[in-house]
């Protein structure tokens, strides 16, 4: 008999231990988006009933990994749990230095202040906004450098994170003094979750090869990349998703990494590299700024937490749900006649809120709009990507961003199928009115990373 397939998905694992969560009325939903100044990042979490904010922290650890917190060793200096972590680290990503830090942004502000600086210019297939913001803030230039495709929300490109090899080339034939390293983030977040291909990166490193620079990976999503790397790259069939990443780290100088993501973890991160003089100079910010070199911020007991967190995060069984609940959402989503981008990505279903909303101006940010309405119907919190996050440039001025998201991320292992049936169900709703869904103003923001602290009022 052949194999039976089942159209239903199974989340690969029962539940351990449940948190209660909580229904609010529309009515008291409003009250709470005023409150917040129509921010969604200044509401409580338990107002919200389904945080579809981030992946980013949120993901619920395993049996195991609780387990290995209990053997968390607190020892400041030489901690057996940072050899632990070290070691499953360099299972995947090969590199001789790995240094623990708090989360992502931490090893990006570490790295690019040793290798940023005005004048400077760091390309990226898309930087994310905290890298972004940690490369202004050195008074370099962070430059976006994708594929054509991957601006293009209806494009069925299937690496539409990869890197513009051509525009790269030309600014590195123009530019190359300034340009301290070549970045590429796996998979390409602020371009909808969208994975790199092996052939890609290669593209890029014989790049980095010739102009002589180091090429780092922003990493946070590596699993997810591999997987579709297996699941479409020619060749890449039915081949261990671990051995796909030790390829793409075996092609990179080093990585920033935020744990918070694929590796499941609640907190950490690290920057990992091959370069002696370079990682000296990294941990002697670190130590100024995150801790000791065999902790960087973190306790022992997250560093175990990590260490088993990278081992099942590359499992097959995880990484195949995973990569078919998220697309479950994105093709309800399609049906229900709201514009997304396409194909869906690997954490999260992003909304094109300037398709979904077109008499809704850019400048009025028509991801804000559909983000509160979804919390306003269903108490669903979702997060802009688009105008609000990007379209503030360094002098202040404002245009609108390449595209105007709204990101429904799927935290990892910690919502089940009826909770994704019923965030469909608030987002037919939203297709009905949004026709009717007003643009928004800003009416108070700080200079960089406006989206965390902004205050909206709608326009009437
Ligand atoms: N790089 C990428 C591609 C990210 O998605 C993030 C975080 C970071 C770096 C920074 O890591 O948060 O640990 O400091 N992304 C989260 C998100 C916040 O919601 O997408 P961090």
């Amino acid at each position: 008999m052949s194999e039976p397939v089942f159209r239903t998905i199974i989340e690969p694992f029962r539940i351990h231990s449940v948190e209660p969560i909580r229904m609010t009325t529309a009515e008291e939903r409003r009250a709470h988006l005023a409150a917040a100044s129509y921010n969604l990042f200044q509401l409580h979490a338990d107002d919200v009933l389904i945080d579809l904010l981030t992946d980013s922290g949120t993901g619920a650890m395993s049996r195991d990994q609780w387990a290995a917190i209990q053997r968390g060793d607190e020892s400041y200096a030489g901690s057996p749990s940072y050899f632990t972590f070290r070691d499953a680290v360099r299972e995947l990503f090969d590199f001789e230095h790995v240094i623990p830090v708090h989360q992502g942004r931490a090893a990006e502000r570490i790295l690019m202040s040793v290798l940023g600086g005005p004048g400077k210019a760091v390309p990226n297939n898309t930087h994310f906004d905290t890298t972004r913001a940690n490369v202004e803030a050195t008074g370099a230039e962070a430059v976006d450098l994708v594929v054509p495709e991957g601006k293009d929300p209806a494009s069925l490109h299937p690496f539409k994170g990869n890197m513009d090899l051509a525009a790269l080339d030309a600014l590195l034939a123009a530019r190359g003094a300034d340009v301290p390293c070549v970045f590429v983030t796996i998979t390409n977040n602020s371009g909808g979750g969208q994975p790199v291909s092996l052939a890609n990166l290669r593209g890029v490193r014989e790049l980095c090869d010739q102009y002589g620079k180091p090429l780092f990976l922003d990493a946070c999503r590596f699993a997810e990349n591999a997987w579709f790397i297996r699941e479409r790259e020619e060749g890449q069939a039915g081949r261990d998703v671990a051995d796909i990443v030790r390829d793409i780290a075996a092609l990179a100088d080093g990585m920033t990494m935020s744990a918070k993501k694929d590796p499941m973890g609640n907190i950490g991160g690290w920057l990992a590299l091959d370069d002696p003089d370079l990682a000296q100079e990294c941990r002697n910010v670190l130590i100024l700024t995150e801790g000791f070199p065999t902790y960087g911020g973190l306790a022992g007991r997250d560093l175990e937490a990590l260490a088993q967190g990278l081992k099942e995060a590359v499992q097959h069984d995880y990484l195949r749900y995973r990569i078919t609940s998220t697309a479950y959402l994105g093709d309800a989503l399609q049906k229900a006649g709201i514009p997304v981008l396409e194909p869906t990505g690997g954490h999260a279903v992003y909304i094109d809120a300037r398709a979904l909303l077109p008499h809704v101006d850019p400048l009025h940010y028509p991801g804000q709009s559909v983000a509160v309405a979804l919390y306003e119907l269903g108490g669903v919190r979702t997060c802009e990507i688009g105008t609000v996050m990007f379209g503030r440039r360094p002098d202040g001025t404002e245009r609108p961003a390449a595209m105007d998201l709204v990101r429904l991320a799927v935290p990892r292992r910690t919502y089940t199928q009826s909770h994704i049936d019923y965030v469909i169900e608030v987002c037919e709703r939203l297709a009905e009115r949004a026709h009717r869904l007003p643009g928004y103003r800003i009416s108070e923001e700080p200079k960089a990373l406006r989206h965390f602290t902004a205050r909206f009022e709608p326009l009437t």
